[in-house]
C-alpha cells in the first residue's frame, strides 16, 4: 500500500482513484435517474468538494446547474466564538431541488450549517451528496442521500480534502496513520 508524508504526518492509501471514480459513476447514475424531471442546481461547498462536485457533474446527464458557496469563519462578539457564514451566493435556489456537494460528512455541523440556509432561501427540496461520510460521528438527522463510501471515524486528506491545507491533489483518498 502507498504511503505519503504530508507535513509532519504519514498517510496510508486508502481508496483508490479508480474505486472513486467508480462510485462517483454508480452515484451519477442514480442521480440521472432520481433527479430526471426536476429544476436542479448542484451546490458544491469550497473548498474540499471541487474536485467531487467536478467529476460527478460532468457525469450528469440532465439539464442542471451549478454553483459554489463557502463557508467563511469570522470571529463573532458573542461568546459562542466563531460562527460560519456561506458566502458567494449568486444563484436564485428559491423553488428549485438543490442537491448538496460535500467532500465529507463528519460531525454534520457544517451541513446542518448549509440546510438551514437552504431552507432560509426557501428551496423546494434539499438532497445531500456526500464523496465520504464518518456514521460514528454523526451527530445530526439530516438524510445523507448519496453517500460515496461510509468510512470510521479516521482523518483522511487528498482528492479534494485537505491536511492544513495540502494533500488536496491527490487523485485517491488516504487515512493518517502516525
Ligand atoms: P463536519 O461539519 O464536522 O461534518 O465537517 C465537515 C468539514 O470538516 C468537511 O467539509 C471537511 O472540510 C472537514 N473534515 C472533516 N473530517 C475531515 C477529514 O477526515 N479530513 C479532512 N477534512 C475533514
Amino acid at each position: 500500500m502507498k504511503e505519503i508524508r504530508i507535513l509532519d504526518k504519514k498517510f496510508r492509501e486508502f481508496i483508490t482513484e479508480k474505486e472513486i471514480h467508480e462510485r462517483i459513476e454508480e452515484l451519477a447514475r442514480q442521480m440521472n435517474t432520481d433527479l430526471a424531471g426536476k429544476d436542479v442546481v448542484f451546490l458544491g461547498i469550497l473548498n474540499g468538494a471541487f474536485l467531487f462536485a467536478a467529476d460527478l457533474f460532468r457525469l450528469i446527464d440532465l439539464e442542471v446547474r451549478i454553483s459554489f458557496v463557502k463557508l467563511a469563519s469570522y470571529e463573532g462578539t458573542s461568546s459562542s466564538g466563531s460562527i460560519k457564514e456561506l458566502i458567494g451566493w449568486n444563484e436564485d435556489i428559491k423553488n428549485k431541488t438543490i442537491v448538496v456537494i460535500e467532500d465529507i460528512v463528519d460531525t454534520g455541523i457544517t451541513l446542518d450549517r448549509i440546510v438551514d440556509e437552504l431552507v432560509i432561501r426557501k428551496a423546494s427540496e434539499i438532497k445531500v451528496a456526500a464523496l465520504l461520510y464518518k456514521p460514528a460521528s454523526y451527530t445530526k438527522d439530516i438524510p445523507v442521500d448519496y453517500v460515496g463510501f461510509e468510512i470510521p471515524n479516521d482523518f483522511v486528506v487528498g482528492y479534494g480534502l485537505d491536511y492544513n491545507g495540502y494533500g488536496r491533489n491527490l487523485p485517491s483518498v488516504y487515512t493518517l496513520i502516525e
